[in-house]
């Protein structure tokens, strides 16, 4: 959806932020990018809305080139939350948060009930919130607002440049989880850009690793935690974070092939293949209440996994966590 190609950056002054570029970032995923200070994320974010234009490369989405767009159109088509939150001071909340719907002549109905509707899904409670101005709202209450801001016109396209950086970790952690429910939710294309591995760990459906304006490496968490590409991506994950998660979430079922029973019991089952982790089977058994899985290796039966026999050894997962 969209993809970026031999993006190069030089600034005036010399500086070389982006050292050509190449992604394809997939559509209704949520990217983040990631990597430390100076090493071009913004650069990289700002190009897709064209506010910064490039040395040489291109960026299409959905296969036409944003320089080939009308830039206004672009840009109301792309959700914004910047570095700085950026609400407008002397504007209300939800003056800040219907700025694109006035631009586009909504009627004030619409827009009133659009406004209220974006404060309920960042949970921002519309009646205490709706006329109250930035000031008087907390770092994590105005970041939300940003959020809803960037949401509002329902864009396709959301670009987030460290959105949650000045928060605390709980109200951090809060806004994640909700960020996360949403994507699920409206399945928005979002570009996410954080210096924080956890961050980006928990909420990436894939990462983009950066470091001095090259890619040091694009995958999903997983194939990034279990196959880091180079020093650099290993020691930005650091030690701890690595084998904390090798223990939890790559066991799969035939790593407990021993909790396997041999004959099948009764209950009401699902087929599951030995190369799943428990922990992506916690849905099958807690929200969907199986009583017992049958598990393949290939074509054949190895035995049945029985739903004690999974909380057993989650439990020992997780055991081996609190060490
Ligand atoms: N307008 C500009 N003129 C010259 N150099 C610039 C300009 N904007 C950014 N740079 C340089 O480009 C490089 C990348 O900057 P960028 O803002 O993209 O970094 P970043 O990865 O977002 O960093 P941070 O995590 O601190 O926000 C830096 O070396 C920065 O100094
Ligand atoms: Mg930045």
């Amino acid at each position: 959806m969209i993809e970026i190609k031999q993006l190069v950056k030089a600034f005036d002054d010399g500086t070389t932020a982006l050292k050509g570029i190449d992604l394809k970032l997939n559509p209704g995923e949520l990217t983040c990018i990631i990597g430390p200070s100076g090493c071009g994320k913004t650069t990289l974010l700002k190009h897709i809305n064209r506010l910064i234009s490039p040395s040489e490369g291109d960026i299409l989405i959905k296969d036409v080139s944003v320089y080939d767009q009308d830039v206004v159109e672009l840009r109301r088509s792309i959700g914004y939350v910047i570095q700085q939150i950026g609400l407008f001071p002397h504007m209300s909340i939800a003056e800040n948060i219907s700025v694109v719907p006035k631009l586009l002549k909504w009627s004030d109905e619409q827009i009133n009930e659009r406004v209220d509707e974006m404060l309920e899904m960042v949970n921002l409670e519309p009646d205490t919130f709706r006329d109250r101005y930035p000031l008087e709202l907390s770092g994590g209450q105005q970041q939300r607002v940003g959020v809803a801001r960037a949401l509002v016109g329902d864009p396709e396209i959301i670009l987030m440049d460290e959105p949650f950086s000045a928060l605390d970790p709980i109200s951090r952690e809060q806004l994640q989880d909700q960020l996360k429910a949403l994507h699920k939710q409206l399945k928005k294309t979002i570009v996410f850009v954080t210096h924080d591995m956890d961050e980006a760990l928990k909420i990436a459906d894939r990462i983009v690793i950066l470091k001095e304006g090259e890619v040091e490496q694009y995958g999903t968490p997983d194939d990034i935690l279990q196959n880091p590409k180079t020093d650099f991506v290993k020691s930005f994950i650091g030690k701890d974070r690595m084998s904390r998660f090798l223990k939890t979430s790559h066991k799969t079922v035939k790593f407990y092939q021993d909790w396997l029973i041999p004959n099948q019991p009764d209950g009401n089952q699902y087929e599951i293949d030995a190369s799943e982790t428990l922990q992506s089977l916690t849905e099958l058994f807690v929200e969907k209440q199986y009583d017992v899985a049958k598990v393949t290796d290939g074509n054949k039966v190895i035995g049945y996994l029985t739903k004690d026999a999974f909380i057993k050894a989650l439990a020992s997962e997780r055991g081996d966590l609190d060490e």
